[in-house]
Formats: structure tokens, sequence, C-alpha cells
């Protein structure tokens, strides 16, 4: 008689099972996206992700000491600024909210990681990535501005520049900039693969950075496309990368898995303000359980081949972690 192998003897104990994981999931792989905003004082609930909140720089020191104490070595600031103008000069004022920022975490925090996210639809005032002139995104006419605002965020101390505007050419553009003042050592993690998604819609809210006309399409990516992913890293990692972003997550996992599959660099996925705002949501109504549903969605990204995961989850899977029911 034929009989057949039984794998589920590995599945009998929870010691076991820990001990057969394919899967390991890190502390030191998360990164908790946090927004800051002109201050001082500022320290505000953000209406469109229940649970995240906005702060001005001086009040940042105690967002980082719960991420800290959670396990959590790494963070991405989003500025909302105080002003908006036609170019979005307010991204490389010295002075604006991520620059403060920068330097107020590497003052109390030196050990944090931190990475700045670069692009110009919060400081624009059409809520575009790029510069509009004559009714179009101007590409190559963007690629200074963001450099400027790279070299800026970089200046204050940044460790990483993540630039998420999706124009062409800006990561050798920055490489350039910052080369240039001697700060080879500043990484760059570009938002290499990114979708025109609807689940940015609560970030945009919270960043204020809806565009005023149009959408994000001429310079974002088709959710219908996988390979053009691969183009898109590829360009990326030949203009400087370091280290790359697949973003949204969840929808994207093949790509997760392509990606970490064709570069040999470490592939960040972005679940993004959508995603969380989803399980978030149901998990308030009771229909989820917050938690499993969490851990399970993580691990899923780790699987498909990311080795680090930027999530608005990032302390909360660090507790998890710690109790054994992840990693
Ligand atoms: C800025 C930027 C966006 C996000 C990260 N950087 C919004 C967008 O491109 O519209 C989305 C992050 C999230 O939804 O959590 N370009």
């Amino acid at each position: 008689m034929h009989m057949p192998k039984r794998p589920r003897r590995l599945r009998v104990t929870e010691g076991i099972r820990a001990l057969a994981r394919e899967t390991r999931v890190s502390k030191n792989a998360l990164v908790y996206p946090l927004f800051v905003a002109g201050g001082p004082g500022v320290l505000e609930d953000i209406g469109s992700l229940d649970g995240q909140k906005r702060c001005s720089p001086d009040l940042l020191p105690f967002l980082l000491e719960k991420t800290a104490k959670a396990g959590v070595r790494s963070v991405l600031l989003f500025g909302n600024p105080l002003y908006k103008d036609a170019e979005g000069s307010s991204a490389w004022d010295e002075g604006g909210p991520v620059q403060r920022a920068v330097r107020e975490a590497k003052r109390t925090f030196p050990d944090m990681t931190v990475i700045t996210d670069v692009c110009l639809c919060a400081y624009t005032e059409c809520g575009h990535c790029g510069v509009v002139r004559d009714g179009r995104i101007d590409n190559d006419g963007t690629l200074p501005l963001l450099a400027k605002a790279a070299l800026s965020h970089a200046r204050a101390g940044a460790d990483i520049v993540a630039p998420s505007d999706m124009m062409d050419g800006r990561v050798a553009a920055i490489r350039r900039a910052l080369d240039g003042e001697g700060l080879a050592d500043t990484a760059i993690m570009p938002y290499a693969v990114k979708y025109a998604s609807a689940f940015y819609a609560p970030f945009r809210d919270a960043s204020q950075s809806a565009p005023a006309f149009g959408d994000r399409r001429t310079y974002q990516m088709d959710f219908h496309n996988a390979s053009e992913a691969m183009r898109e890293a590829g360009l990326d990692i030949e203009e400087g990368a370091d280290m790359l972003i697949v973003k949204p997550a969840l929808s994207y996992l093949d790509v997760v898995r392509r990606v970490a599959d064709g570069f040999d660099v470490p592939v960040a996925a972005y679940s993004v303000s959508g995603e969380y705002a989803m399980i978030r949501a149901a998990a308030r109504a009771g229909i989820l359980d917050e938690a499993a549903i969490v851990c399970e969605t993580a691990a899923g990204v780790f699987r498909a081949g990311a080795d680090i995961l930027i999530s608005y989850y990032a302390k909360e899977l660090a507790g998890w972690i710690d109790e054994g029911r992840l990693g």
C-alpha cells in the first residue's frame, strides 16, 4: 500500500511549528511612517488614519520613544508643510517640518534610522508630485527641485532618502547632488515601483496632497502591468538606488516577488494607508481580528520576498513578534 508522506508532523506543537517556519520576520525589518507638521506644540490625531498621529518636530521625540520602546528602529518621515506654492519650495526649506524633525530625531534618538519621503505633492499648490508647466507635469524641470529637497534632508542628517514622485531620472539627479556635497553615505531608497492606486486616499487626506486636477496616472504605474515594474526597478538601480520600494503591498505581492528575485538589493514593500484603514475599520466593526489579520498579511509580504515592511502597524507588529505570534 502506498503511504503518503505526512508533513503534518511539523505542525503538532507550537514549538515545532516555530522551528520549521520558512519565513522569518524580524523587528529590524520594520519601518514606521510618521507625519510631521509645522509647530511647535502639535500632536493630533489624523482623522483618515485612525490610531495615527501628526506631530510637530519638537514633539517628535515623544512618538519616537514609543517607536523605539516597541523595538522598531526605523522611521519614514512625511512632511505637512506650513505653506505651499507652485514650485513646492517648502520642500527644501531648511526650517521645514521634515528638516527640523530629522535634526530633532538625530539629536534625541541617534540610533534610529531616519528615512525621509522626498516628493513635491504635499508642497505644491496643485498637489502633483512634479511641477506643472503648460498644464503638464514637467518631468525634467522637477528633477533639480527633488534633488534640492533630498539634499536638505540629507544635510539635516537623514540616513536614507526615499523619492516617491516617480519622475524619470530622479535617482541619478539626487545621487549627483548628494555626492557633490560629500554626502556619499546617504542611501537612496526610491519608490521604484509605485502604482496609481486608490489605496493612497487616506494618506492624501492626511497630507492634503490630493491633486487639484487630473490624477497621477501619467507618472504612476498602471495596475495591469508587472513587467513594467522590472523596467522601472532596473532603471533606478542603474541610476544608483541602494534599495527599492514596491507600493502598495497587498495587491502587488506578485510584483514584490519578481522584484525581489530580479534585483540583488534590499526590497521594501509598503503597506499603504488604504490597506491600514481597511483592516482597521473592519477590526473596529468587529468583523476581523486585527492582530491575526495584520500578522497574516505581514507574513505574506515577507513570504513574497520582501526584506523590509513599511507599515502603519509597525509598532503593533513588533509587539506581536515579541509575543511569538509572528516571526
Ligand atoms: C507622495 C506619497 C504618497 C504616498 C507615499 N508618498 C501619496 C501619493 O503618491 O499619492 C502614499 C502612502 C500611503 O498611502 O500610505 N507621493
